[in-house]
């Protein structure tokens, strides 16, 4: 990534994880980030962990930022970060937040109509590299101003701001989906008569190997299906079972209460 001073207001959890990433990745050194965080705390352990320089004021680290990145919760002072910004960022300075439920508009009312600003909600899998984060821009930011800072911590879908909701409940919230999954087969092999251990091996590796399998063949489930379900076999009257279930319904209720519970909490901002 072209050096770029990255200053980050709020130094928890999801701003911790970009920032392991990002050095992990070798996308920044750790003298082009800083964070200010008001948790004397937080700071020290940012500072000790990752090298990176960690204070309470906010102000030192704006004045060099070429990217700032509010990374506070919803229910923190926006309007006091705005002002901040306001007097102390230099001319250009791109305002990436990840703030869940805050839009752009309300971003540029806190903040000023003036700056480019970035919406994102982050993915949660970014040690991986492998999760897509949500992204929408403001009529004056470009994907050319983020992109590589993105793309330091998972894969990137820009979006129209009107699907980051849909998007929350359905990608962000996602691995949890997979991991609830994850785990009841893998205590289905449990029940099964397997041990523990050989139940979470196999049920991890059958996940693995079928994305492989979707991904390099190019197939649509159903056919791998049809593949492995022979007449009157063991994976017909699995399936034959499933279909009894709630097993897809309750799966897609599932996300739909996810996006719904977005659209409540942003409702609440
Ligand atoms: N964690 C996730 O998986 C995830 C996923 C997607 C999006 N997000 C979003 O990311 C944002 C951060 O979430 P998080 O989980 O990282 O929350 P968090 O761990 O609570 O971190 C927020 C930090 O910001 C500090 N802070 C609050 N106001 C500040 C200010 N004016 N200046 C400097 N620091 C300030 C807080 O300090 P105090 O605790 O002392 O108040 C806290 O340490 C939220 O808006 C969240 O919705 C999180």
């Amino acid at each position: 990534m072209n050096e770029k001073r990255i200053h980050f207001i709020g130094g928890g959890q999801m701003a911790e994880a970009i920032i392991r990433a990002l050095i992990t990745n070798n996308k920044v050194s750790t003298k082009e980030l800083s964070v200010s965080e008001i948790n004397e705390v937080r700071c020290q352990y940012i500072r000790e962990t990752y090298g990176v320089k960690s204070q309470l004021e906010t102000e030192t680290g704006l004045s060099k930022a070429d990217l700032i990145i509010v990374a506070i919760r919803p229910q923190d002072d926006l309007n006091s970060v705005g002002k901040l910004i306001r007097d102390f960022s230099i001319s250009g300075a791109v305002i990436v937040s990840i703030v869940a439920g805050v839009t752009l508009q309300q971003l540029a009312l806190a903040i000023g109509d003036q700056y480019p600003i970035v919406r994102v909600i982050p993915n949660t899998l970014t040690d991986t590299g492998k999760g897509y984060s949500g992204v929408s821009l403001n009529e004056h930011a470009t994907k050319d101003q983020v992109h590589d800072f993105l793309t330091g911590f998972g894969k990137v879908f820009y979006l129209d701001e009107t699907l980051i909701d849909v998007f929350t409940g359905f990608g962000v919230a996602g691995p949890n989906y997979v991991y609830y999954f994850i785990e009841s087969l893998a205590d289905a092999g449990v029940l099964a008569g397997l041990s523990r251990e050989l139940a979470w091996e196999v049920a991890l590796e059958n996940v693995t190997g079928s994305v492989m399998m979707l991904r390099n063949s190019g197939r649509h489930p159903r056919q791998l299906l049809d593949i492995n379900n022979s007449a009157g076999g063991v994976g017909i009257h699995a399936l034959h079972e499933l279909n009894q279930s709630d097993f897809a319904a309750g799966l897609q209720r599932s996300v739909l209460a996810a996006v719904k519970r977005t659209k409540e909490l942003g409702e609440g901002v």
